[in-house]
């Protein structure tokens, strides 16, 4: 089609409401396809997603949020780019970001992350889950109807990572009315500075005065060459938890219930039988992916899917596309809860930045939609919110960051049953 040669992805609204066509006519250019826009390179196969994803070493993750929008001071020659982009990554917007470090920065960084999201940890966190969403609901259920994203998945989600941080249940309150919205909500204050100065201070109080708590092993954490990281880069790492998992998050539960209220056979289907969850996660997480792209940028002259990649150039990997890719998942627009390789969707990304916290999000997405089931003997789409079935309005986020819903109103006939905690 004509007119998607023009668009541009990073700004029209009408990609942002509905990116999919667009996508599939992308791949049918090339599933490496360079727009005319900015000159970025448009990931939307899946195996040539992975083929990068795979190759840290060809692709540096430096500009994975800024993209081709912020330039380094100094020009780019030649056909190997590597020394610029290591003495100069430091300009780039989140450069103190774990996502955006290469190794063997990364490997260090990401080693002292994994001390601190453990199995033993993941399964304390799940068990707060459990009685962080029946607190909730007791309060949302007998009102018969709520907006999902502010009343349920905002808060539920950013107290489940400060749960699994060691926040103490005194700071949640905090917490809540600092950290409003990460992704461009109306704040006067930078949410990411409140957050390395609490961490800063929560690490420089529990190295002076051990406790034996959760943010005692945040602080004495090391490296895993065995040395002792600064209190500020242990804030960034647990900063960094909030801005990649709580928004991310958000979407994935707002489209897992989105989809039970527009299709009640599936409702049906994963009410009767909850061994459907994990897949029912994994599927919504392959058709609506929340991340929308993240971006490389090649150290050095390179050929991806046959086409010459020039040194420097950004490389933006689409896992929305990916995971509609019909070469690897058979009737990708079919949501189906039984598909073999549902797994397999890009959403968490893949390789050594893949997500860190994709169990915490599984297990969000496990236990929220497990207790709204059993708490709940119908979940409706509000029509006066949204339209009728068949002629929903939906409203997503105007961002190419964030594939996401702004609001989502439900209706339910609450369940009085014995609730077990
Ligand atoms: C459904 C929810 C989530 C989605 C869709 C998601 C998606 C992603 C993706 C695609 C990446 C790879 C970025 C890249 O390659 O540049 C990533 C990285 C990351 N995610 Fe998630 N994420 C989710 C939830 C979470 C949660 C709950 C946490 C932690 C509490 C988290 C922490 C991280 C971290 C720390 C990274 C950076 C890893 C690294 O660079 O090594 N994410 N996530």
């Amino acid at each position: 089609m004509a007119e998607f040669e023009t668009v541009n992805f990073f700004k029209d609204r009408a990609i942002q409401d509905d990116p999919f066509a667009y996508y599939d006519w992308l791949r049918s250019q090339h599933p490496v396809w360079q727009e005319p826009k900015y000159g970025v390179y448009m990931v939307t196969g899946h195996e040539e997603a992975m083929a990068v994803y795979n190759d840290a070493t060809t692709y540096s993750s430096c500009n994975t949020i800024a993209g081709p929008f912020v330039k380094f001071s100094v020009p780019f020659e030649g056909d190997d780019v590597s020394d610029v982009i290591d003495e100069h990554r430091h300009e780039l917007p989140f450069s103190d970001q774990l996502p955006s470090f290469d190794p063997p920065m990364h490997t260090a960084h990401r080693g002292l992350l994994m001390r601190l999201i453990t199995p033993k940890r993941l399964s304390e966190n799940e068990e707060f889950m459990w009685r962080l969403c029946d607190r909730q609901l007791d309060d949302l259920l007998d009102k018969g109807q709520c907006e999902f994203i502010s009343e349920f998945a905002s808060p539920f989600t950013l107290l489940v990572i400060a749960d699994l941080e060691g926040v103490p249940e005194s700071d949640h309150g905090a917490f809540k009315s600092r950290l409003t919205n990460l992704i461009g909500g109306p704040t006067s204050h930078n949410p990411l500075e409140f957050l390395y100065d609490q961490f800063t201070q929560y690490v420089e109080d529990r190295r002076k005065n051990p406790r034996g708590d959760v943010l005692t092993g945040l602080a004495t954490a090391t490296y895993p060459d065995g040395s002792t990281p600064e209190a500020k880069d242990v804030a960034l790492i647990a900063a960094n938890l909030f801005a990649a998992g709580q928004e991310t998050t958000v979407r994935l539960l707002s489209f897992a219930l989105q989809m039970l209220g527009d299709r009640p056979d599936l409702q049906k289907r994963v009410r009767d039988d909850r061994s459907l969850i994990p897949n029912f996660i994994e599927e919504t997480l392959r058709i609506e992916s929340p991340l929308r792209g993240q971006f490389r940028m090649a150290r050095r002259r390179t050929t991806l899917a046959g086409v010459d990649i020039p040194a420097g150039a950004s490389v933006l990997l689409l896992p929305g596309a990916a995971n509609r890719d019909p070469r690897f998942f058979e009737n990708p627009y079919d949501f189906d809860i039984d598909r073999a390789n549902a797994r397999k969707h890009l959403g968490f990304g893949f390789g050594i930045h893949t997500c860190a916290g994709a169990p915490l999000a599984r297990a969000e997405g496990r236990v929220t939609i497990n207790r709204l089931l059993d708490r709940t003997s119908d979940i409706r789409i509000s029509e006066a919110a949204h339209g009728p079935a068949g002629d929903r309005q939906y409203e997503y986020l105007p961002t190419y960051l964030f594939r996401g819903l702004t609001n989502l109103h439900v209706e339910f006939t609450p369940r009085h049953e014995a609730v077990n905690v």
